[in-house]
């Protein structure tokens, strides 16, 4: 149950580059994360508070000495060729977050030689832990330590949102780059994404523990509705800006204002945009509560969250409302939601952690009634950022 990258991980990626190519290369770690609160603010020039956790996307990278490109998905067993001067998407998708990358590098003028690349991972896949930004971010981490490019760890994250957003088509804000690249042993992050200014908030309370509880759906509209909801933010945004032309993001308005010029036009962009404000406000009150050692607090904020991602922003699911529905009263848990970008995945929930057994068995008991499914179960722990892995 407990998230750990094992060093066999590690090792089997080592030995497949070796196997493949023969020379020793460059390991990188890059890891998942959890979203405490915040969520759908990120793209809103919003406040996040993610945490890089103990889940990894391991990459072996070597030079070659042509203009190609070499890839290799331990877990899928499948392998990728592309050329340096003519990347397009690929119909295995997950080159595209790889390749993404290496275009961004490009179009900032770095010089990106050819290479080969092997990577595996034990983030679960579509569970809503962000292993596709941390295979961007071990990659561009990666590239720029290969080839001595001299690029910031902010602008490796940014590179890496933007693979995404071009090459991959999804509209996502930054922070599971940020987490994945900024993560730091028991802190989170509060990352402010309008002018990426961040500040680490420690999180290691004895008694309490993170519990990730995977619904094992991933529903297909997550891609298109996430756009879909971006593409409301700003409808928001444009109806108050005929107003109030100093207006730039949902960060600048308040509920005033939605009521005024918003709610009359258009009442789903209304419940879209009260959603992010009243979430952005949330979680500043939710830091105030950290500072306080008040989790009881916390916690409550975490349910209202998920309340209103299920009903005013619509971005939750039958699933995943039933996970949240099971530990409502139940003593164990402080607070859960649904984390990320939603439609699927996993709640978080914060946990007494003298309880934590107990409660994992009666939830996925009761899941599985409720729902004919199996849920998982991770204890997620916080751990540091993107580094270079020593041998
Ligand atoms: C996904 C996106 C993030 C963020 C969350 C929702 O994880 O990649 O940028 O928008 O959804 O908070």
């Amino acid at each position: 149950m407990s998230i750990t990258t094992t060093t066999s991980l590690q090792n089997a990626v080592h030995e497949k580059y070796l196997e493949l190519h023969g020379d020793t290369p460059l390991l990188v770690r890059s890891p998942g994360r959890v979203n405490l609160i915040g969520e759908h603010t990120d793209y809103n020039q919003g406040l996040v508070l993610p945490a890089a956790i103990n889940k990894n996307i391991i990459v072996a990278i070597g030079k070659r000495d042509d203009r190609h490109i070499q890839l290799y998905a331990l877990d899928q067993q499948e392998s990728f060729d592309a050329a340096l001067n003519a990347l397009e998407r690929s119909p295995l998708l997950w080159p595209d977050y790889i390749l993404g990358v290496v275009q961004q590098l490009q179009q900032r003028g770095h010089d990106v030689g050819g290479f080969n690349l092997v990577f595996g991972g034990d983030i679960p896949q579509g569970a809503g832990l962000s292993s596709s930004a941390a295979l961007e971010c071990a990659t561009g981490f990666a590239l720029n330590e290969l080839f001595d490019l001299d690029i910031s760890r902010l602008d490796i994250a940014l590179a890496a949102q933007a693979a995404e957003n071009e090459f991959v088509g999804v509209k996502c804000g930054l922070m599971d780059q940020f987490a994945s690249v900024f993560g730091k042993e028991q802190q989170l992050i509060k990352l402010d994404c309008a002018d990426f200014s961040y500040d680490y908030i420690p999180f290691n309370n004895p008694d309490l523990c993170i519990v990730l509880f995977d619904t094992q759906v991933k529903h297909s509209l997550a891609s298109s509705a996430y756009n879909e909801r971006r593409e409301q933010c700003e409808r928001g945004v444009a109806l108050i800006q005929q107003h109030h032309q100093h207006v730039k993001s949902l960060r600048d308005v308040t509920i005033e204002q939605l009521d005024e010029y918003v709610k009359p036009v258009d009442a789903t962009v209304y419940n879209r945009c009260h959603y992010v404000v009243s979430e952005i406000k949330r979680l500043q009150d939710g830091c105030e509560d950290l500072k306080n050692d008040d989790f009881n607090a916390f916690g409550q904020r975490m349910f209202e969250t998920h309340d209103g991602l299920q009903h005013l922003y619509e971005v939750s699911c039958d699933e995943l409302d039933v996970l949240v529905d099971l530990v409502r009263d139940n003593d164990a848990v402080l607070g859960a939601r649904m984390m990320g970008g939603g439609f699927g995945g996993c709640t978080i929930n914060l946990v007494k952690i003298d309880q934590v057994q107990n409660l994992v068995d009666t939830v996925i008991g009761a899941y599985n009634e409720r729902t004919g499914r199996t849920a998982q179960a991770y204890i997620a722990n916080i751990s540091g950022g993107t580094n270079v892995i020593l041998d």
